[in-house]
Protein backbone atom coordinates (compact mmCIF):
# COMPACT_ATOMS: atom_id res chain seq x y z
CA UNK A 1 0.00 0.00 0.00
CA UNK A 2 1.16 3.42 -0.51
CA UNK A 3 0.89 5.66 2.63
CA UNK A 4 1.39 9.34 3.09
CA UNK A 5 3.00 10.61 6.22
CA UNK A 6 2.80 13.96 7.51
CA UNK A 7 4.02 15.79 11.02
CA UNK A 8 4.84 18.30 13.27
CA UNK A 9 7.85 18.92 15.22
CA UNK A 10 6.18 16.96 18.01
CA UNK A 11 6.27 13.79 15.63
CA UNK A 12 9.70 13.53 13.99
CA UNK A 13 10.79 10.74 16.31
CA UNK A 14 7.51 8.72 15.45
CA UNK A 15 7.27 9.22 12.06
CA UNK A 16 10.88 8.37 11.43
CA UNK A 17 10.30 4.93 13.35
CA UNK A 18 6.88 4.76 11.76
CA UNK A 19 8.39 5.14 8.19
CA UNK A 20 10.95 2.40 8.70
CA UNK A 21 8.36 0.10 10.20
CA UNK A 22 5.93 0.55 7.27
CA UNK A 23 8.74 -0.25 5.16
CA UNK A 24 9.17 -3.27 6.59
CA UNK A 25 6.06 -4.78 6.17
CA UNK A 26 6.09 -3.78 2.37
CA UNK A 27 4.56 -0.53 2.19
CA UNK A 28 5.47 2.56 0.43
CA UNK A 29 5.98 5.58 1.91
CA UNK A 30 5.53 9.22 0.80
CA UNK A 31 6.68 11.98 3.44
CA UNK A 32 5.44 14.79 3.86
CA UNK A 33 7.65 16.04 6.56
CA UNK A 34 8.97 17.79 8.26
CA UNK A 35 11.83 16.14 9.29
CA UNK A 36 12.83 19.04 11.67
CA UNK A 37 12.41 19.25 15.42
CA UNK A 38 12.27 22.76 15.13
CA UNK A 39 8.98 24.47 15.98
CA UNK A 40 6.52 24.75 13.01
CA UNK A 41 2.71 24.86 11.97
CA UNK A 42 0.90 21.64 11.77
CA UNK A 43 -1.13 22.77 8.79
CA UNK A 44 1.47 23.50 6.25
CA UNK A 45 1.81 19.63 6.45
CA UNK A 46 -1.31 18.57 6.72
CA UNK A 47 -2.72 20.41 3.62
CA UNK A 48 -0.53 18.39 1.21
CA UNK A 49 -0.83 15.35 2.69
CA UNK A 50 -4.72 16.22 2.49
CA UNK A 51 -4.79 16.69 -1.06
CA UNK A 52 -2.22 13.76 -1.96
CA UNK A 53 -5.25 11.69 -0.30
CA UNK A 54 -7.88 13.24 -2.71
CA UNK A 55 -5.95 12.89 -5.64
CA UNK A 56 -5.12 9.32 -5.14
CA UNK A 57 -1.64 10.04 -5.40
CA UNK A 58 -1.35 8.13 -1.70
CA UNK A 59 -4.12 5.53 -0.57
CA UNK A 60 -4.27 6.35 3.08
CA UNK A 61 -2.50 9.29 5.31
CA UNK A 62 -0.98 9.05 8.85
CA UNK A 63 -0.95 12.66 10.87
CA UNK A 64 0.86 12.85 13.40
CA UNK A 65 1.47 16.66 15.98
CA UNK A 66 1.18 16.54 19.88
CA UNK A 67 -2.72 16.19 20.38
CA UNK A 68 -3.82 15.42 17.41
CA UNK A 69 -6.51 17.82 16.98
CA UNK A 70 -4.41 20.55 15.19
CA UNK A 71 -4.01 17.47 12.25
CA UNK A 72 -7.66 16.35 12.51
CA UNK A 73 -8.85 19.57 12.58
CA UNK A 74 -6.69 20.76 9.28
CA UNK A 75 -7.34 17.60 7.36
CA UNK A 76 -11.02 17.67 8.28
CA UNK A 77 -11.58 20.88 5.93
CA UNK A 78 -10.87 18.70 3.16
CA UNK A 79 -13.89 17.35 1.54
CA UNK A 80 -12.65 14.18 0.47
CA UNK A 81 -10.58 13.43 3.79
CA UNK A 82 -12.11 11.46 7.36
CA UNK A 83 -9.49 11.91 9.46
CA UNK A 84 -9.89 9.75 12.58
CA UNK A 85 -7.86 11.05 16.13
CA UNK A 86 -7.04 7.68 17.60
CA UNK A 87 -5.45 7.58 21.26
CA UNK A 88 -6.03 3.47 21.74
CA UNK A 89 -5.85 0.38 19.47
CA UNK A 90 -10.13 0.14 20.22
CA UNK A 91 -10.56 3.75 18.95
CA UNK A 92 -7.95 2.90 15.85
CA UNK A 93 -10.09 -0.14 15.02
CA UNK A 94 -13.55 1.90 15.62
CA UNK A 95 -11.96 4.36 13.44
CA UNK A 96 -11.68 2.28 10.21
CA UNK A 97 -14.49 -0.33 10.89
CA UNK A 98 -17.63 3.07 11.65
CA UNK A 99 -15.40 5.83 9.84
CA UNK A 100 -13.78 4.93 7.28
CA UNK A 101 -10.94 7.06 8.14
CA UNK A 102 -8.64 7.47 5.28
CA UNK A 103 -6.34 9.10 7.55
CA UNK A 104 -5.16 7.93 10.95
CA UNK A 105 -4.25 11.21 12.99
CA UNK A 106 -2.25 9.85 16.40
CA UNK A 107 -1.23 12.20 19.03
CA UNK A 108 2.26 11.78 19.73
CA UNK A 109 2.60 13.80 23.58
CA UNK A 110 -0.03 11.58 24.54
CA UNK A 111 0.62 8.11 23.29
CA UNK A 112 3.73 5.89 23.45
CA UNK A 113 5.24 4.70 20.07
CA UNK A 114 4.53 0.64 20.77
CA UNK A 115 0.80 2.66 21.15
CA UNK A 116 0.94 4.26 17.98
CA UNK A 117 2.43 0.91 16.24
CA UNK A 118 -0.61 -1.41 17.71
CA UNK A 119 -3.13 1.67 16.40
CA UNK A 120 -1.64 1.98 12.94
CA UNK A 121 -1.63 -1.88 12.42
CA UNK A 122 -5.04 -2.35 13.61
CA UNK A 123 -6.41 0.37 11.53
CA UNK A 124 -4.69 -0.84 8.39
CA UNK A 125 -6.27 -4.30 8.95
CA UNK A 126 -9.77 -3.47 9.89
CA UNK A 127 -12.19 -3.30 6.94
CA UNK A 128 -15.04 -0.68 6.55
CA UNK A 129 -18.41 -1.92 8.20
CA UNK A 130 -20.57 -0.42 5.77
CA UNK A 131 -24.58 -0.16 6.26
CA UNK A 132 -25.64 1.94 8.68
CA UNK A 133 -22.03 3.68 9.10
CA UNK A 134 -22.13 4.10 5.23
CA UNK A 135 -25.45 6.40 5.58
CA UNK A 136 -23.87 8.29 8.61
CA UNK A 137 -20.61 9.22 6.44
CA UNK A 138 -22.67 10.06 3.51
CA UNK A 139 -24.18 13.28 5.72
CA UNK A 140 -20.55 14.53 6.84
CA UNK A 141 -20.12 16.62 3.54
CA UNK A 142 -22.05 20.38 3.86
C1 LIG B 1 2.80 21.95 19.07
O1 LIG B 1 3.32 22.52 20.22
C2 LIG B 1 1.37 21.50 19.29
O2 LIG B 1 0.53 22.60 19.43
C3 LIG B 1 0.91 20.63 18.14
O3 LIG B 1 1.78 19.57 17.98
C4 LIG B 1 -0.46 20.03 18.28
O4 LIG B 1 -0.63 19.45 19.53
C5 LIG B 1 -1.58 20.90 17.93
O5 LIG B 1 -2.73 20.49 17.86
Amino acid sequence: MKIGICNDHAGVEYKQKLTKYLKGKGHEVVNFGTDSTDSCDYSDFAHPLAYAVERGEVELGIAICGTGNGMAMTLNKHQGIRAGLAWNTAVAHLVAEHNAANVLVVPARFASYRMVVSMVREWLQTDFAGGRHQRRIDKIPL
